[in-house]
């Protein structure tokens, strides 16, 4: 097989596009949201024409690749241009991935940044921020449509509820309401994650609530077809049907049986990846063996993706990579121990010449690998000695199972990567 450099600089034989399978692409169709795209447009509508004195907020909850960030950032992009062709009036809109926010001085710079004021990070105080900001909508004339993406990890962080809050009131906290804000809320689940909100958080928050469901089988060859042939990404001729059912009946989800991911991103994943594989053999079409190696060896459910890794601290990496390591050192074991996984992660950060966290902070960085879905860990009490903390990979996550070998490579790069980054500077 050849190498994936010579490979790039090869002739794409498959793939048309690759920007259009990856991640961060929104397509304009998407197919099965339609009635989720009307409906919060719907809900959102007044201040998508310019209502100046109210808040709405629509709450989108459902699993994960179920099209939530789609159907979000699709609106924000639609809003664009009906604002240039001048058919509603000015609105800001912004987007807030909480994964990469935690403070609310953080949340105003990133909403002052979709206004296009850009706030320094020092000099000024959070409620002096706020004020300016609110200053600016008003003066304006904008209204601010608002999305909160993976408000699940916002509610389990420390200032996750102070920042929720003042997003809810933050177009009154200057007396009356002095714009309109549009507000859309992404959860995994609504349900799990309320547990987390404030009394104060709650009874502020009036919200249209929509339910993502995970994809069937039916509803996924449909977004693959729809990636193929309306979007272009892959020539159509390389894929035949069989091809796309059995990414399809792999991903889908079975009401009857409630089993099956339906995750629209790990089968475009899957089709990218079986195409990828194709055309480095050489091949212009797709063969069920493409299929079959990417889904037992190449890709890893969705949490695992290398642009969420990317995203942890380092020491978190270097403990779920501790923690993939115990865990195929002991394959016979369903989960490991904290104390094996603290031994590995020390053995670790000793090659890499880092310094370990001590007890407490690696308890922290365990507790949120839990939070993140990455990890599962329960308290158990021993029967010879106290209590011990299990750790485990959650096993069901897999379309067969998580491949760690897998797991284990792709977190060895990030951190060896992360690291020689550091020395370099
Ligand atoms: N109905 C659809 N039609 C076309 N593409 C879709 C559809 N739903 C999802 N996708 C694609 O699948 C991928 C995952 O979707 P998205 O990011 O919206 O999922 P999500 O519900 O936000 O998941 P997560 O909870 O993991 O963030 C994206 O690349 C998106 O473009
Ligand atoms: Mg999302």
């Amino acid at each position: 097989m050849a190498s994936y450099s010579e490979y790039r600089g090869a002739l794409h034989r498959i793939i048309i596009d690759e920007e259009k399978l990856a991640n961060f692409y929104v397509p304009r169709k998407l197919p099965h949201r339609e009635e989720h795209l009307r409906e919060t447009i719907e809900h959102l509508k007044p201040v998508f024409q310019g209502e100046e004195s109210i808040i709405r907020t629509v709450i989108f909850d459902g699993p994960i690749g179920t099209g939530k960030t789609a159907v979000a950032k699709s609106i924000g992009n639609k809003l664009g241009e009906y604002v240039e062709k001048k058919r509603i009036p000015p609105i800001a809109y912004a987007y807030l991935n909480s994964q990469s926010i935690s403070t609310r001085f953080q949340v105003l710079r990133m909403i002052g940044r979709s206004l296009g004021i850009n706030i320094p990070i020092r000099g000024f105080s959070t409620q002096d921020v706020t004020e300016y900001i609110i200053k600016f909508l008003d003066k304006n004339g904008y209204n601010l449509y608002l999305v909160m993406d993976e408000a699940d990890i916002l509610l389990r962080q420390k200032e996750g509820n102070k920042i929720l809050y003042t997003i809810l009131r933050l177009n009154e906290i200057y007396g009356k309401r002095r714009f309109g804000l549009a507000l859309v809320l992404i959860f995994r689940n609504y349900t799990v994650s309320s547990e987390y909100m404030d009394r104060s958080v709650q009874s502020s928050l009036v919200a249209h609530h929509l339910k993502f469901n995970p994809y069937t089988s039916k509803e996924l060859e449909d977004i693959l077809y729809a990636r193929i042939r309306d979007e272009g990404a892959i020539r159509e001729e390389a894929v035949s049907e069989d091809i796309v059912s059995m990414i399809a009946d792999a991903v889908g989800y079975d009401p009857s049986t409630k089993r099956g991911y339906g995750d629209a991103r790990m089968a475009i994943k899957i089709l990218w990846f079986a195409a990828r594989r194709a055309e480095m053999e050489g091949r212009d079409v797709i063969l069920p063996d493409d299929v079959r190696y990417v889904i037992n060896r190449d890709v890893l459910p969705t949490i695992y993706d290398r642009e969420f890794l990317e995203k942890l601290q380092l020491h978190e990496k270097i403990l779920l990579l501790a923690i993939a390591r115990t865990l195929v050192l002991n394959r016979e074991k369903a989960y490991v121990s904290m104390g094996m996984v603290k031994l590995e992660y020390e053995d670790l950060c000793d090659r890499y010449g880092i310094k370990p966290l001590g007890h407490t902070s690696v308890w922290e960085r365990v507790q949120k690998l839990a939070n993140l879905g990455l990890i599962e860990a329960k308290v158990a009490k021993g029967y010879t000695r106290g209590r011990t903390t299990r750790i485990q990979i959650p096993e069901e996550l897999g379309i067969n199972r998580v491949p760690l070998e897998l797991l284990e490579k792709t977190l060895l790069q990030l951190i060896e990567q992360e690291i020689s980054r550091r020395s370099s500077l």
